[in-house]
């Protein structure tokens, strides 16, 4: 059982906070936003993550876990202090480490004992040495302490079992016993271990997201062109997966990918990139399809209805991606205002993140359900791919709309189903050519025993 501290209970710090303690640990954290510690020692949780309630209020009620806003409670003792603060973009693209280097200030101001430091926030390439500088300044008085990046590989809506289930984990520091130490509290988690120095770890993270993103763009590029020859991107997809070497995941041509965590990160890289002289074409490209997935989805309502103005349009969906609340670049904030601007009429529903987006989304009427938000409207589109809108009643649906005009921007239906039921869908990518929608079934037959 170790003693350890998390600065920043966000969809990061809190995941990590509550997995920790519920690995045996007594873990402490901290945050500077008191509404939130304060509704945490509620037992209120601040951000939607399936699973998070339960396991933070287990652990507390074991003792394991605990919460505040001080300093000097939150590192008493601790032998492991891990910085999980944001790290947004800032306005050229470059990762603003204002709060990574308030959190390191202070734990410098307030650690008592020698302690590891840990950077799990996903920071630019040579960050850890800014917080190593900027501790042994601020410290009073010398303390020993040894950096360690710890770049977190979570997805929001699967974060916890993400964290006890790492494809691997990364340490990187200049201090090879401190590694050691990190590595010990992820043992229990059974997964390969990479340990190396400070900057690679820290290229790792970018690395590993700039590439995941490129592979959504390369998916939706391929889905246009699939639109134009009458090939399905969804299959196109199924077929390329089994190839071990491209994989099946992050394939799903959409509405391009959102979140706090691609976009930022694949700036930051770029931009990295340029600083030293480099021009990240590839990155470059990557953002650019991407940004452009969501005129994609108004340009076909648009297409479809003939004309935007005095329009009544439905989202399915709201967040960034399903299982989540999080609104952070998410698709549907583009694509409301662009729909607004142009003179129609949006509602929208989302099972989690409608009280999230009330605020961003002012004009846009919130339904009570998906029924409720296909009234009257004379196009829905599919904005996030939440299960519950998998197996709706179509042609309930169907009845409440003006006219039956479905843009799926996740490509949940079956185009052929749809339009069977007397919808007039539009997939992304699902094979469009003059005569319509070529449906295809592709049949896949397991290799003989
Ligand atoms: C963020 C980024 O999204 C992620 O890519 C990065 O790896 C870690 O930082 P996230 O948990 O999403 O992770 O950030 P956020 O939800 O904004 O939470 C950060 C928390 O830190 C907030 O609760 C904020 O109040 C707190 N904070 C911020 C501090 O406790 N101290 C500070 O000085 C600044
Ligand atoms: C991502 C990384 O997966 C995770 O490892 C890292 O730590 C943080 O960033 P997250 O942003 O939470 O996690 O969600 P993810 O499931 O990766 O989806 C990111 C975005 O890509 C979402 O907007 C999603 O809709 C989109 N996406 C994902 C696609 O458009 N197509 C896909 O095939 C997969």
């Amino acid at each position: 059982m170790k003693k350890i501290s998390v600065i920043g209970v966000g969809y990061v710090g809190l995941v990590t906070a509550a997995c920790f303690s519920d690995l045996g640990n007594h873990v402490t954290a901290l945050d500077v936003n008191e509404e939130r510690v304060a509704g945490l020692k509620r037992g209120e949780m601040p951000i939607y993550e399936p699973g998070l309630e339960e396991l933070v209020n287990r652990n507390v009620q074991a003792g394991r876990l605990h919460f505040t806003t001080s300093y000097p409670e939150a590192l008493k003792e601790s032998e492991f202090i891990f910085i999980c603060v944001g790290t947004p973009s800032g306005g050229d693209g470059e990762a603003d480490l204002k709060y990574v280097e308030s959190a390191a200030r202070s734990i410098a101001e307030h650690m008592q004992a020698p302690a590891v430091v840990v950077n799990k926030s996903t920071v630019p390439v040579g960050t850890g040495d800014f917080v190593a500088d900027i501790i042994r300044k601020a410290q009073p008085k010398p303390v020993d302490f040894w950096v360690v990046s710890c770049p977190e590989f979570l997805r929001e809506g699967a974060a916890i079992t993400d964290f006890m289930n790492p494809h691997r984990t990364v340490l990187g520091s200049l201090h090879r016993e401190a590694a050691d130490k990190v590595a010990q509290l992820h043992l229990p988690l059974r997964a390969p271990i990479v340990i190396t120095d400070l900057r690679t770890a820290e290229m790792i993270k970018y690395a590993s997201n700039a590439f995941l993103a490129t592979k959504i763009s390369f998916i939706n590029e391929i889905a246009d062109v699939c639109e134009s020859l009458g090939a399905d991107v969804k299959e196109v997809a199924a077929g390329m997966g089994f190839d071990t070497r491209i994989g099946k995941q992050f394939l799903e041509a959409g509405l391009g990918y959102g979140g706090s965590c691609f976009p930022k990160d694949v700036k930051a890289l770029a931009y990295m990139a340029e600083e030293m002289g480099h021009e990240p074409r590839i990155l470059n490209s990557v953002m650019e399809v991407n940004g452009r997935r969501r005129e994609l989805a108004v340009r076909r309502l648009e297409q479809a209805l003939g004309g935007l103005q005095g329009r009544r349009i439905g989202l399915l969906g709201l967040a960034f991606k399903a299982n989540t609340d999080d609104m952070r670049e998410a698709p549907s904030i583009d694509i409301a205002e662009a729909l607004l601007a142009a003179g129609a009429q949006v509602r929208a529903f989302d099972p989690v993140a409608m009280p999230a987006a009330a605020e961003l989304l002012p004009k846009v009427e919130m339904a009570q359900d998906a029924y409720d938000l296909a009234e009257g409207c004379d196009a829905i589109l599919v904005v996030t791919e939440w299960n519950e809108f998998k197996n709706l009643d179509m042609g309930r649906v169907r009845e409440s709309m003006k006219t039956p005009v479905i843009v799926d921007g996740r490509n949940l239906y079956q185009p052929q189903v749809m339009r069977n039921m007397g919808f007039d869908y539009y997939g992304i990518g699902r094979g469009y050519n003059e005569n319509g929608i070529i449906e295809t079934e592709i049949e896949v037959r397991p290799h003989a025993a």
